[in-house]
């Protein structure tokens, strides 16, 4: 059995929708799951877990900068243990856009820091544009207007493949 850290950053808690995924598809494979938002991640802790993830959302253009630091705080450790990283965002909707080497957020994350997961994740997520203040809601649809995806006002759409999340579990567990 492994006792395994989930690190999420979640704005509109899809992310953590995913990570909830995650834990209930691999404890049913004998592991255990720990789920902790990264504000709430102690550095000193990381000791405690045999396999470390950590998995973020995308809000304009970027992961929080809390997970980028949290990052490169424990690049280190990160590296000395299996480890894996996944990225949630929109435009990962997009076929061409879903795989590590393929997301822009992931190529840029990935070439900023030390850690190098041994496996990395790309997930669409959700828009939900009944949820979110006018701007954002403004902001978001004429992005969805400029790359083809829904802009009516009252649309809740989740572009989560869950069984991709699944696959992703496995691995997770393989580590
Ligand atoms: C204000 C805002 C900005 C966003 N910016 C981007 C973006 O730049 N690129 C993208 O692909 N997705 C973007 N998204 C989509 C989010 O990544 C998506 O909604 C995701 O499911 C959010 O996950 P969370 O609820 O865990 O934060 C944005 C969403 C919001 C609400």
């Amino acid at each position: 059995m492994a006792r395994i850290l989930i690190v999420y950053s979640t704005t509109d808690g899809h992310t953590l929708r995913i990570c909830d995924r995650l834990r209930e598809f691999i404890e049913p494979l004998g592991h255990q799951v720990t789920l902790v938002p990264v504000a709430e991640a102690a550095d000193g802790q990381l000791e405690n877990y045999d396999k470390i993830v950590v998995g973020a959302s995308i809000r304009y253009g970027k992961h929080r900068p809390a997970v980028v630091d949290f990052i490169e705080r424990n690049a280190g450790l990160l590296n000395r243990k299996p480890s894996a990283f996944f990225s949630v965002s929109v435009v990962a909707r997009k076929p061409a856009k879903n795989q590590p080497h393929t997301n822009p957020y992931v190529r840029k994350l990935l070439r900023r820091i030390a850690w190098r997961p041994r496996e990395v994740g790309v997930f669409a997520g959700k828009i939900d544009y009944p949820r979110y203040g006018a701007i954002d809601r403004m902001v978001i649809r004429f992005i969805m207007l400029l790359t083809g995806g829904p802009t009516d006002p009252r649309t809740v759409v989740e572009f989560t493949d869950w069984e991709k999340v699944d696959a992703f579990g496995g691995l997770i567990a393989k580590l």
